[in-house]
């Protein structure tokens, strides 16, 4: 199979190459279509099938693989490994199923689920699917105000959490922030779901919080029917972080989503039944759910749940788990490597990682220096791919398992099947050739396991994401890029606001939104600079109401942030300055702030107001660059 002409199928011939894709699961009833795009830039794909993620990826290998490892989780923070076989799995998603409904839960009902990475939280997602509810798993790492918002826009009916999750050693606490944030929230769920650890004390609200172990208990035999439903159903949302202050809620189907997942285990990552895959994401993002929880179980695989940090007890523990578990693939970010980076690499040859085939990394730029050490220390291939929340699945990658293609270094690859992907001038929407930087779009209709739309909000999924580009309908991944001769797309940063940091995705506007509401903060600005480790850092500039009073400006605004949003948004600095760039009709030059703070050249800065200002800025940094 030439990756080329299947390429081409893909796009010329959607109803064809995905019409045998789908064949990748079981459907109960069949679809009568594969592609419905009578109603552009919405793609429906398996419209009148009948499926259930569930029963893909847990039920359906019962006949075969009932004693095999499904869900391998461990701690290294409570010392703790256990293991499921599928048969185990299927019964500890029959009793979570079994209490969602016990609880009121029906087929299109919002489950909000805010739980570290143990094998509750595997369950919790699963049972959702099983019964047609929507999940909406918020990342451990934000705090109240953040899921305050995803709550009244979710508007869950409960919610599933566990008292605390733990870091470095360290409980950090969940049901406390929880409890805030549902104070703070207009939509109050119904019932809490607690899974009791054992790491905190925390108090209970009568008549809404319930002890997962006692309800477990009751539900112990239990068994669930799957709810067929239609392809098109909603299997959950994911907020992710945009231009705006407010995150998306990332809408995804049922049908597309399982059969991508399924096509990319084996044209991307070459993985294979009964094989173990380990990824170190959270379930919290994109990546958790796709290459964590659905993709590796519906593929027959068992998979790794994974609490605590490369380096603890030391950083030889993630090989040791390859070798433990004979890891075929291991799916990461460049952020990980780099942490390895400063160890020993004698940690990394400890282990026997003959199984082994290849390491994936994702999220975030893969800097050449990082990929050559990582390929150097474990020596396995190294796969760069390239994609976002809204697609869900890789975009760009080297489809290692349809054709041998060369790697590029700095480049993820090439389009994976379905995507039809252009670079476009910002200036005038003109396509361009090969070796002019553009920004990357997605011509429609996006293929299957993207996002359907924005969760309650249809309007803001076709202005947010198609009317970007003026003239043109076309899905912008807010991402610059440009192509090689050879069709390889490099990717050169956001368009937008939004930054990464340590691979985790964060909007520039919800920061500044949190430490406005400091009560001596009179304007703010946010930009990510670049970071050795992090690839990149939220620094802030501050300026203050009372400028007699900022002794203590900084750790104040940082402490706001984390309260508010979580310690993973908190700036690495916070500048007191008394001015920002601004143009004449008085927006903020974030670019000029970056470039600045990043020592370069701010560029063109003659539609600035004020032009002393940024050496003003320049002169802060320098007293105390960024570290
Ligand atoms: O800017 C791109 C960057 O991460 C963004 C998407 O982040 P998120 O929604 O969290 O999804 C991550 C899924 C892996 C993109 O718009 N990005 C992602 N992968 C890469 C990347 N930048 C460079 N190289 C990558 N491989």
């Amino acid at each position: 199979m030439s990756y080329k002409s299947e390429h081409e199928r893909s796009i010329q011939d959607p109803d064809s190459f995905w019409g045998e894709q789908a064949k990748r699961i079981h459907w109960e009833k069949p679809f009568k279509q594969v592609l419905d795009y009578s109603n552009p830039p919405f793609a429906k794909w398996f419209e009148g099938g009948l499926t259930n993620i569930c029963f893909n990826a847990v039920d359906r290998h019962l006949a075969d693989r009932a004693d095999q490892i499904a869900l391998v989780a461990v701690s290294t923070e409570t010392n703790q490994e256990k293991t499921f076989t599928f048969k185990e799995l299927y019964e500890e998603v029959n009793r979570m199923a079994a209490i969602y409904q016990a609880n009121g839960v029906k087929k299109g009902d919002r489950v909000l689920i805010y739980m570290p990475m143990v094998a509750q939280a595997c369950f919790a997602m699963l049972a959702c699917v099983r019964i047609g509810a929507i999940h909406s798993v918020v990342f451990g790492g934000f705090a109240s105000h953040s899921l305050a918002s995803r709550i009244d826009d979710a508007q869950p009916k409960m919610i599933v959490t566990t008292e605390a999750g733990a870091r470095g050693g360290k409980a950090v606490p969940y049901k406390p922030l929880l409890d805030e944030a549902i104070n703070l929230a207009t939509c109050k769920p119904e019932k809490v779901l607690i899974v009791n650890r054992g790491l905190i004390e925390f108090t209970t609200v009568a008549g809404r919080d319930l002890d997962y172990a006692a309800e477990r208990q009751k539900h112990l035999h239990d068994l669930v029917p799957i709810e067929w439903v239609d392809a098109t159903h909603t299997s959950y949302i994911l907020y992710t972080s945009g231009t705006t202050g407010k995150p998306k809620g990332v809408q995804r189907d049922t049908g597309g989503y399982a059969v991508a997942l399924a096509s990319s285990m084996d044209h991307i990552f070459c993985a294979k039944p009964g094989e173990t895959f380990f990824c170190t994401s959270d379930i919290g993002w994109v990546v958790g759910h796709g290459y964590i929880i659905y993709g590796p179980l519906i593929h027959g695989m068992a998979t790794i749940m994974y609490e605590g940090t490369p380096l603890r007890p030391d950083a030889g523990i993630w090989w040791e788990l390859v070798e433990k578990y004979k890891v075929s693939v291991m799916f990461s970010a460049p952020t990980a490597a780099r942490v390895l980076k400063k160890q020993d690499p004698a940690f990394l040859t400890k282990y026997d990682l003959s199984s082994l085939r290849a390491l994936f990394l994702a999220g975030e730029p893969l800097d050449e220096p990082t990929a050559t050490w990582i390929h150097g220390a474990i020596n396995k291939p190294i796969v760069d791919n390239y994609w976002q929340t809204e697609t869900g699945w890789p975009t760009l990658a080297i489809q290692r398992g349809v054709e041998v293609m060369p790697h590029k270094f700095g480049s993820p690859g090439l389009p994976s099947f379905g995507f039809n992907m252009k670079l476009l001038d910002d200036a005038n929407a003109e396509e361009l050739g090969p070796n002019k930087k553009g920004v990357i779009v997605i011509e429609g209709p996006l293929p299957p396991g993207c996002m359907q739309t924005v969760w309650g909000d249809d309007k803001r999924f076709i202005s947010t994401y198609w009317e970007t580009i003026p003239g043109k309908t076309v899905y912008s991944t807010f991402d610059w890029g440009i192509k090689d001769d050879d069709g390889y797309f490099f990717i050169l940063g956001r368009t937008d606001d939004v930054i990464n940091v340590a691979g985790h995705r964060l909007g520039t506007r919800e920061i500044e939104e949190s430490i406005s509401g400091h009560a001596n903060v009179s304007e703010v600005a946010v930009v990510g600079i670049e970071d050795k480790l992090k690839g990149q850092a939220a620094i802030a500039f501050v300026i203050p109401k009372d400028a007699s009073n900022t002794a203590t400006l900084e750790a104040e605004c940082m402490k706001t942030v984390d309260s508010t949003l979580g310690a993973i948004a908190r700036p690495g600095r916070v500048y007191i300055v008394t001015a920002l760039p601004k143009t004449r009709s008085g927006k903020i030059v974030r670019r000029a702030l970056q470039a600045v703070a990043e020592g370069r050249d701010p560029g063109d800065i003659s539609t600035m107001e004020d032009q002393t200002v940024l050496a003003q800025i320049r002169g802060v940094i320098e007293q105390r660059p960024p570290t």
